[in-house]
């Protein structure tokens, strides 16, 4: 089998890269581990930056998004027991964000790839990429009890943090950065009203609770743990209490409650391999960054990467020309780092550490209290949260 890009994984990065290589004419086969079931239905992340919003917008795939999807002028940061609202428009030049779930941006990648005749193998077993220093690199899969291999122009790393085109660049030829936080989030899913019209991000002597959504019914909450806990040590009325300690205000706000129907316990790291490309294989999103959540920059910086990849992939086959393809590591990687601070500053600011001091927290408070109160601070949260211009 021969196709122009072979991707690995169809996750928001594998899919998007996908469908932006088919509008600019270029052909690839996207290959997926688990089945297509289990991606539209894997719960993760929900916030949309601006840029991510019109990308899939102009490119056909925002529909349903437009219609079934919020759009968030501002959050809550709450802490001391008062809210302090950080509004995005009149401090990002009128930028906004959407809340929208990446497993139903996953449904209408999908649903355009197979439409527009794209092809996504799902349940493929045993992916290994070879041959990636010459100019007929190659997928080796199976497939249906089949062994394919699949020779590729180039191939695209987008199987996550977990997957194999990462290992597959030798160690003398990548270098990594990696922090672990000592705490992880209990995110559930709740049958209930929306208690807030936005996000509330809230640091506590408890430690951090985060109120999303995901429609008027179901609501997404999420709240700092050990992240070597268990789902089995969280009863309901054990998460409920937690959170309603961590969220509650001295202006009387309630959080309603209801049925919760999903539960789950995320790791938070920070990590980033450098460079972003070896010889034809080139690494996108989580394959070759992982940020923790606090930021909600995840999926953006995946959609980010495939964009400015399928570019110069374009640039490639129209004229022949590598220069793009060259700058694509380095280019992705200023974005990258950017996410990467951004995300570790506003995880540092509002969770409680085990081992600081209290020095430690009256800084962080310290710092709260700027944001909500210097407007270059709040601009700073702002414009990063919306996420900054695509390159
Ligand atoms: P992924 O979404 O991980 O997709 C990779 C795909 O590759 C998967 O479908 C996988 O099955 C497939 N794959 C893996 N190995 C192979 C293989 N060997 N062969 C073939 N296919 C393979 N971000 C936020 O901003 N907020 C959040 O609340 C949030 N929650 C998260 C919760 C969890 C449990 C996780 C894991 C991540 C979360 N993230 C969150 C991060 C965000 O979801 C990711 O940044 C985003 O999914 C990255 O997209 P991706 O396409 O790069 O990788
Ligand atoms: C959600 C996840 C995040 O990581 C975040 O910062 C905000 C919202 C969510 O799942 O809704």
């Amino acid at each position: 089998m021969r196709t122009q890009v072979g991707i690995v994984g169809a996750g928001p990065a594998g899919l998007l890269l996908s469908h932006l290589l088919h509008l600019d004419g270029i052909d690839s086969v996207v290959i997926e581990l688990r089945s297509r079931q289990e991606i539209e239905a894997t719960i993760r992340a929900g916030v949309l930056e601006q840029g991510t919003v019109d990308l899939l917008n102009s490119t056909g795939v925002g529909a349903r998004m437009q219609r079934e999807g919020f759009v968030h002028h501002g959050i809550y940061l709450r802490f001391g027991g008062r809210s302090h609202r950080i509004d995005f428009p009149s401090l990002t030049g009128g930028r906004s964000i959407m809340v929208y779930a990446q497993h139903e941006v996953i449904k209408d990648l999908v649903a355009a790839r197979l439409e527009a005749g794209g092809k996504i193998l799902f349940e493929v077993k045993d992916a290994a990429v070879y041959d990636l220093d010459t100019r007929e690199p190659k997928v080796r899969y199976h497939h249906g009890g089949k062994l394919v291999e699949l020779e590729c122009d180039f191939i695209a790393g987008c199987d996550g943090f977990h997957g194999i085109t990462r290992p597959s660049i030798p160690s003398r030829a990548r270098r990594e950065f990696t922090r672990v936080y000592p705490f992880g989030w209990f995110g559930i899913l709740v049958e209930a009203p929306s208690s807030t019209d936005e996000l509330i991000y809230a640091h506590h002597d408890r430690g951090f609770a985060l109120v999303s959504t995901r429609s008027p019914q179901i609501q997404r909450l999420y709240l700092q743990c050990d992240p070597n806990d268990e789902v089995k040590h969280w009863p309901d009325s054990r998460i409920w209490e937690e959170l309603h300690a961590r969220l509650e205000t001295a202006e009387g706000w309630r959080l309603a409650e209801g049925r919760i129907f999903q539960k789950g316990i995320i790791a938070m790291r920070s990590f980033v391999v450098e460079p972003m490309r070896y010889g034809r294989l080139f690494l996108a999103g989580d394959a070759a960054h992982i940020v923790p959540p606090t930021g909600a920059k995840g999926l953006n910086l995946a959609a980010a990467d495939v964009r400015v990849l399928s570019k110069a992939l374009a640039a490639y086959y129209a004229t022949q020309d590598e220069q793009a393809l060259k700058d694509y590591s380095a280019t992705a990687l200023r974005r990258v780092w950017r996410a990467e601070y951004f995300s570790w500053w506003m995880t540092s600011m509002l969770h409680r550490f085990h081992d600081e001091t209290p020095f430690h927290h009256r800084v962080q408070l310290a710092e709260l209290d700027y944001v909500v109160s210097s407007r270059a601070k709040a601009i700073t949260l702002a414009e990063n949260y919306v996420g900054l211009p695509l390159a």
